[in-house]
């Protein structure tokens, strides 16, 4: 079985944060969040990948990934350029997945408990293709399965005004190549898209075999900077403890906290689990690291309090403030000069900003 991961799109609800990259690239507990997809798929036995490439800093992605042998996979490249629907980015695959069955995987999608037991239930199945289902409270923003009294699927609509249930479509699609034939037949949605709902709901009408699941634990679908903050704490709730890097007093930290090689925590910081701190990174006296933050490589926290955040790479952080709820992109730095401490503030910076207070 083959995987297909679609790293394109253009990423415009996360602006500024993809003016310089791919959403996919965006780090969640200090890991883009397409490699959580990888090394699911890796996981489960799917490891010959291809990546579909957007237009977002395509370089970047190959990049990170160059030929997968780091992640254990066999990574290839298929250019999409223009986002014009994920059917359209699966159409592009036919040469690449030939006669096999295959797995498409959204590089911005992140699944509690993986797919290795899915991966096992379609190749044992005889479905033309299976999707995998998640209970959510606004239907309306997703993809959406509508049953019959038996529980079977009968139809899929693309974010309805009207949902005919809560159960939506994750981005994880399992395809037998009949799918092709579907999606050569398919026209743009009123979003100006191919949709993979529409090519999914076309097997149904011509009498494949739909399968699905309703996936266990939680899935999330990171398309803006809530979600990715959401995303970020529930992978920091199953954060592993582990500390390669220099604490210079042990009240320094409680609960769950990774500190990675080099980093340096200083007497008088504290910092509250769970928490994640990269490599090569300085955390000041009396800097407070709050729950749900991830940190990431080569970054100077000089002074403040950080909570609910992600600070990416090279960044520097010298305030008299409190930071929460933020997303700060490497290369940043935030500067205060104001004596009194406001209550909060927060950021979504893009690369290479200078905020000073
Ligand atoms: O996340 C699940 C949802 O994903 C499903 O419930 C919907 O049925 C499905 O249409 C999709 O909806 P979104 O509106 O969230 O899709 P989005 O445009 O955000 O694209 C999803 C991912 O695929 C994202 O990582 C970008 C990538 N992509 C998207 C398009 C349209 C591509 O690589 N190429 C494309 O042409």
């Amino acid at each position: 079985m083959k995987g297909v991961i679609l790293h394109g799109g253009q990423g415009k609800r996360l602006r500024p944060l993809t003016h310089m990259g791919p959403k996919q690239l965006i780090p969640v507990a200090n890991k883009p969040i397409s490699q959580y997809v990888l090394e699911d798929l890796v996981k489960a036995e799917v490891k010959e990948v291809a990546i579909i490439l957007g237009d977002v800093y395509p370089e970047k992605v190959k990049e990170y990934y160059s030929n997968g042998s780091a992640f254990k996979a066999k990574v290839s490249y298929i250019h999409q350029g223009e986002p014009k629907g994920i059917a359209h980015a699966v159409g592009l695959c036919k040469e690449y997945v030939r006669d096999d069955p295959f797995i498409v995987y959204l590089g911005d999608n992140l699944l509690k408990g993986g797919i290795k037991p899915y991966v096992k239930s379609f190749k044992i199945s005889n479905y033309d293709a299976m999707i995998l289902l998640c209970k959510v409270e606004k239907p309306q923003l997703f993809g959406v399965a509508k049953f019959n009294k038996n529980s079977e699927i009968i139809g899929l609509i693309e974010k309805p005004k009207n949902p005919p249930s809560n159960y939506a479509l994750t981005g994880i699609y399992f395809f037998k190549p009949v799918i092709f034939e579907m999606i050569k037949q398919i026209k743009s949605s009123w979003r100006g898209e191919l949709e993979i709902t529409e090519a999914i709901q076309l097997l149904l009408e011509n009498g494949y075999n739909l399968g699905y699941h309703v996936v266990n634990g939680w899935w999330k679908d990171t398309g803006s900077p809530e979600d990715i903050l959401e995303a970020n704490r529930l992978v920091l709730d199953e954060l592993i403890p582990e500390i390669k890097g220099k604490i210079e007093d042990s009240n320094s930290i409680q609960g769950r906290i990774s500190i990675g090689e080099n980093t340096l925590i200083k007497q008088g910081a504290l910092i509250r689990g769970p928490a994640i701190i990269g490599k090569n990174t300085s955390v000041e006296r009396n800097v407070y690291i709050g729950p749900y933050t991830s940190i990431g490589n080569n970054s100077t926290i000089k002074q403040g309090e950080i909570e609910n955040s992600i600070i990416m790479d090279h960044c520097l952080i010298d305030v008299k403030e409190r930071i929460i709820d933020s997303l700060i992109a490497p290369h940043s730095k935030i500067n205060s000069t104001q004596k009194n401490k406001p209550s909060g503030r927060r950021f979504i910076l893009g690369e290479r900003s200078y905020v000073e207070l």
